[in-house]
């Protein structure tokens, strides 16, 4: 497993959505960009590809799907969402190769 080890703008992060097949396909969460290639979850028409391609941090912290809060955006959460954000940051570590 190779890892890139570099920095992504929001721009380019958009590239590694999972609609995007030449690329691998990209979560980040809490500014660190995970590869989820290869996990059918997050492939095109599937409800997890809305995370792809962008830091999908609030949608985590809220349990949300709604493309709208797939944004890096943590104002507002309460406790508990930014526990359950962190959870799911860890999942993510511990399951995704990190790409950042
Ligand atoms: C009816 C509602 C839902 C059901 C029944 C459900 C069920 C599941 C199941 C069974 C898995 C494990 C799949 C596997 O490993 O093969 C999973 C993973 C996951 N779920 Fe859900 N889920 C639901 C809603 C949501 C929502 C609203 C979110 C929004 C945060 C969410 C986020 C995730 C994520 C990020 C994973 C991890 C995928 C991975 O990287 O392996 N789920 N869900």
């Amino acid at each position: 497993m190779s890892t890139t080890n570099r920095e992504f703008s929001a721009e380019e992060l958009r590239l590694y959505g999972a609609n995007v097949t030449s690329t691998p396909t990209y979560v980040a969460v809490k500014g660190i960009v995970f590869d989820v290639s290869g996990n059918p979850l997050y492939n095109p028409g599937k409800p997890y590809a809305v995370f792809t391609g962008r830091d999908s941090s609030r949608a985590l912290a809220k349990t949300s799907l709604a493309e709208t809060d797939c944004v890096p955006v943590t104002d507002g959460l309460s406790e508990k969402q930014l526990i359950a954000l962190d959870k799911w940051f860890r999942f993510f570590d511990k399951v995704s190769e990190a790409c950042v």
